[in-house]
């Protein structure tokens, strides 16, 4: 949020108080870049009600896909409203066997909350210690930010989860896609994770990696 400062001198009191402005919103003006902060603000006689609305959740993700799963962001890419605020939502749809791989949000906590079937989620902490539980509709987990978790359908039936992240754009890191999406040698792929070659050109074929 952008506060900016007002200093006020008082005589009575001989001395400078200072405190932050409040500006209510910075909608994101989507044409311009994204920095650090988010993106600059769109201005407030070109804001509407629609901006402070995302509708993307309405339908089911598509989770016809190699992990039967779909994240559905409401960041401020998508969400112009959220910019400068903080906090953002996804919706997450697993089909029955559907996983979200293990990833990380580098930027933000996340809040998950499971309203439909069941969910096994659980994250490792920096000390390599795990946290895993098997969550029910209406169940909660908190996920420490920056710490690598993964979603993973509990039963027979899809399972929809929503989650909300501690920054306008949490980021969204896949290990399996870091390891074996890209084009990063296999010989320094196999020299990380300790695979041997026929394990990562499998993983790189499944994955869509190349090299
Ligand atoms: C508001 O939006 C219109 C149309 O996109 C644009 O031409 C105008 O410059 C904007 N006004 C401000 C103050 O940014
Ligand atoms: C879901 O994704 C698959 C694979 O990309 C595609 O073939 C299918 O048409 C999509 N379904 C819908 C309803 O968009």
């Amino acid at each position: 949020m952008i506060k900016p400062i007002f200093c006020i001198f008082s005589f009575t009191l001989f001395i400078f108080t200072c405190n932050a402005a409040v500006q209510d919103f910075c909608v994101a003006d989507l044409t311009g870049p994204q920095g650090p902060a988010g993106y600059s603000c769109k201005s407030p006689s070109n804001v509407t009600a629609n901006d402070f609305v995302f509708t993307g959740f309405r339908k089911a993700g598509n989770t016809t896909n190699l992990i039967k799963a779909a994240v559905s962001p409401a960041f401020d890419a998508q969400f112009p409203g959220v910019n400068g605020l903080g906090v953002s939502i996804a919706r997450l749809d697993l089909a029955p066997a559907g996983v979200i791989p293990m990833h990380t949000h580098p930027g933000a906590s996340e809040i998950l909350i499971v309203v439909q079937g069941s969910i096994v989620t659980g994250f490792v902490s920096n000390a390599n210690q795990v946290f895993v539980k098997k969550l029910l509709k209406g169940d909660v987990m908190v996920f420490p930010q920056g710490l690598l978790h993964f979603q993973i359908n509990g039963g027979g039936s899809t399972a929809v989860a929503f989650a909300s992240f501690s920054s306008a754009n949490p980021g969204l890191q896949i290990t399996d896609f870091a390891l074996f999406g890209n084009t990063l040698p296999s010989m320094l792929v196999e020299k990380t994770t300790f695979l041997d070659d026929a394990q990562v050109k499998k993983l790189k074929a499944v994955l869509g990696g190349s090299g």
